[in-house]
């Protein structure tokens, strides 16, 4: 289990990087001088694969993980408690909406509508899920933070 916290955990870094790349391959074809490239629907999939595996492992420790619903110790009320109404409700949820608009950014590529609105589309899909992951994460300065590169 503590592997899957350590995978989730830099699966962030990976989704991050390539959330940034497709957010600046979404605005080089947005003036509408270009055709949408294999290689930008590639990092674009790459992209949405990544987040579909943060979500994955999301899933697994949501339920199973030391702070998930099966291991919540007697006594403890989710919702008055920070750590697990972090863990528990705030994190999944705001993730959950940034891979949706993730996926929903990525499937513009596929749409049957101009390039220049794919990438236009696509590009504000990818910065309204860049916010709420960068929202979402449990960066170390917060009460309920956690290493940036953790160790086993
Ligand atoms: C963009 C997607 C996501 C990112 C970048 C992300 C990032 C993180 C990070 C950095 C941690 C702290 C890991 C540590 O303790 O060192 C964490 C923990 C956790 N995440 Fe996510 N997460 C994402 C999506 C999700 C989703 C969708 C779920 C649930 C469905 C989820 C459930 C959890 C849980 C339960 C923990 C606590 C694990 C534990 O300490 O046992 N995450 N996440």
């Amino acid at each position: 289990m503590n592997f899957l916290v350590l995978l989730h955990s830099y699966l962030r870094w990976i989704l991050l990087i390539l959330l940034l790349a497709s957010i600046f391959k979404a605005l080089s074809g947005m003036n509408g001088k270009k055709a949408l490239t294999a290689g930008d629907k590639k990092i674009w999939l790459f992209t949405m694969i990544t987040a579909h595996t943060t979500l994955l492992i999301g899933l697994i420790l949501l339920f199973v993980g030391r702070i998930g619903f099966t291991n919540i110790p007697e006594g403890v009320s989710v919702m008055k408690d920070a750590t697990y109404r972090f863990y528990l409700v705030e994190h999944p949820l705001m993730m959950l909406i940034a891979i949706v608009f993730i996926t929903i950014g990525r499937g513009q590529a596929k749409k049957a509508i101009p390039d220049a609105v794919k990438y236009k589309k696509a590009f504000w899909f990818f910065v309204l899920a860049l916010i709420l992951i960068l929202a979402a994460i449990p960066w170390p300065a917060r009460e309920i933070g956690r290493p940036l590169f953790p160790s086993l």
